[in-house]
């Protein structure tokens, strides 16, 4: 899969696609990143791209003509017409549902927003437009980084071991469940008062008592009560199994009570 991200803050994308598990899939070619300079695009001395808002008003918005020569450049590179789609708070909300349908293209391009916003006519070449949450960013460089790194996931390669991308929170529509490594227990104490001697805080019994079946259950039970408690409306799409769906019964009972 390749991507083709628009900016006028080329080094901030670039910094942010060489971390992590996105900068080794682009090592290893898994992926494919290509970051444009939008200035590069402009044709006056001083590779303007922005202007004032006809109509008055405060604020910049993004010229037209270097937007819509960077879509041309990219399809001219890739030989098709590229899937657009322009980072903004009146977007698509980005889910894990709407990054599954994402990384089915083989190619996107994101167009990074700025200012307060971009000429009205660069939409007549935007497929869809995406939020990363309600709020507002100073611009759509995080945006597209965080779009990147959710849909690269899901391309098979990018993340190490496949089952850890399936077994992601989200990915079945619930929350994680709690996650422990060495040692089985440490030394309590509030959080600032180092040295403060209380209960020793120990990883739960049943993970190291190597019953895989119990373990297994145990993960199931802490991720459906902490979806209950914490995000319930995940409950109502979450693909449950058969021993899920009673474990959800016992912990609604148990509320009840
Ligand atoms: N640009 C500004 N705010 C944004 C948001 N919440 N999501 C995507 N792009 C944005």
């Amino acid at each position: 899969m390749r991507f083709d991200i628009v900016t006028i803050f080329p080094a901030m994308v670039e910094d942010g696609l060489r971390a992590g598990v996105v900068g080794r899939a682009i090592d290893r070619g898994v992926l494919a990143a290509r970051v444009h300079d939008l200035r590069s695009f402009t044709t006056d001395r001083h590779r303007v791209v922005d202007d004032v808002a006809y109509g008055g008003g405060p604020g910049m918005v993004l010229k037209p003509e270097p937007i819509l020569r960077a879509i041309d450049a990219v399809a001219k590179e890739i030989g098709a017409a590229p899937r657009v789609l322009l980072t903004s708070p009146q977007g698509t909300r980005l889910t894990q549902q709407v990054a599954e349908r994402l990384v089915q293209s083989p190619q996107l391009l994101l167009l990074c927003g700025r200012y307060e916003g971009v000429d009205e006519r660069v939409r007549s070449r935007v497929d869809e437009e995406i939020s990363i949450g309600d709020y507002v960013l100073s611009g759509g460089e995080l945006a597209a980084l965080v779009i990147v790194d959710v849909v690269a996931r899901l391309i098979p390669g990018v993340v190490g071991d496949d089952q850890s991308v399936a077994d992601d929170s989200f990915s079945r529509g619930l929350l994680d469940f709690p996650h422990y490594t060495r040692p089985a227990e440490i030394e309590g104490g509030a959080a600032g008062q180092t040295g403060t001697i209380s209960d020793a805080l120990r990883v739960p019994d049943v993970l190291l008592s190597g019953n895989h079946a119990e373990i297994r259950r145990w993960r199931k039970r802490e991720s459906l009560s902490r979806t209950l408690e914490r995000r319930p409306d995940l409950l109502e799409s979450a693909a449950l199994d058969d021993e899920e769906r009673e474990i959800l019964r016992e912990l609604i009972a148990q509320q009840g009570k």
